[in-house]
């Protein structure tokens, strides 16, 4: 691992986690079996672990909504994590066995940051923590064979207990605070915000014997589509300060997942790159708008 000279951010991801993506590739570690479905999801995922085969980065970082932390932000800083983790809402779609390799000095890096700007940090170090699925899903859907070292961190809940404003200027911070820790350790880094768009969605599901019937897979309302459709275009055009500008109104009219703070978290880290980012694809999940979304760095250099 290297430890000096200049680190970077060489690319970043919206990395939807619908565990109905692993659901539907049948990979070994994932208990439930199905016939496929959600393929212009997954298919948008095959260009990035493509894309991360070419780059070949140290680290990967993902921010996940569904490890949900009430005080301050965690870090995973622990070598290795395995076990299973099942989700919640989906068992029947989601028992899968984990085993991640954990970049402890960066992850204790972000947290030496992310305190010394003010921000509460906690290292998590417990050996037999269960992983989320959000952040399992992101991770598998970009990396399926594990072979790159990985961060996770924590989503504080503080969106959603004051407004809008005062939980994503947390989330800028964290970010800076990322930025200056992927530099100070000398990673090539790749950033995952693990969220949904749009994330209205149906009660149950359409058909409870084929969760996978794609034939009843469709998005919730015409208006949450609009809504997904302006903002992937914000991002296509690389109109980064727009595309903030409105996040509190998506946020409020579709209840989307960027609300947790990984998208901007991870546009902060990049100092809200006003470059174009390359849709890779879009898919509904249970009627949640979803978008696979690159911000490649890189070869912008
Ligand atoms: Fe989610």
């Amino acid at each position: 691992m290297p430890t000096s000279g200049q680190g970077r951010i060489i690319g970043g991801w919206l990395a939807p986690h619908p565990p109905h993506l692993v659901y539907g590739e049948n990979p070994p570690q994932n208990e439930p079996k199905s016939r496929g479905g959600w393929e212009s999801l997954r298919w948008a995922y095959e260009n990035c672990r493509k894309r991360i085969k070419e780059q070949k980065p140290d680290v990967i970082l993902v921010h996940s909504p569904h490890w949900q932390t009430v005080v301050g932000h965690h870090v995973t800083a622990v070598p290795k994590l395995e076990g299973l983790s099942v989700d919640p809402i989906f068992p029947h779609l989601f028992r899968y066995k984990f085993a991640m390799d954990v970049d402890v000095e960066l992850a204790e890096a972000i947290h030496d940051e992310a305190r010394s700007d003010g921000l509460i940090a906690r290292k998590m170090t417990n050996p037999k923590f269960r992983v989320d699925y959000g952040t399992i899903v992101s991770l598998h859907m970009m990396n399926p064979d594990w072979d790159i070292p990985v961060v996770g961190i924590s989503a504080n809940n503080s969106p959603y207990f004051y407004d809008d404003n005062i939980g994503q200027e947390e989330m800028t911070k964290l970010g800076e605070a990322t930025k200056r820790a992927i530099e100070k350790t000398g990673r090539r880094a790749v950033l995952a915000a693990s969220n949904t768009l749009s994330h209205f969605h149906f009660n149950r599901e359409p058909n409870p014997e084929l969760p996978e019937d794609m034939s009843k897979e469709h998005v919730f309302s015409q208006s949450q589509y609009e809504w997904d459709v302006r903002v992937i275009d914000l991002m296509r055009a690389g109109k980064t300060k727009e595309l903030m500008a409105i996040l509190p109104q998506f946020m409020r009219e579709a209840f989307a997942e960027v609300k947790a703070g990984s998208l901007t978290w991870m546009l902060s880290a990049m100092g809200f790159p006003e470059i174009p980012a390359t849709m890779h694809g879009y898919g509904t999940v249970i009627g949640t708008g979803n978008a696979v979304v690159e911000w490649d760095l890189e070869s912008r250099r």
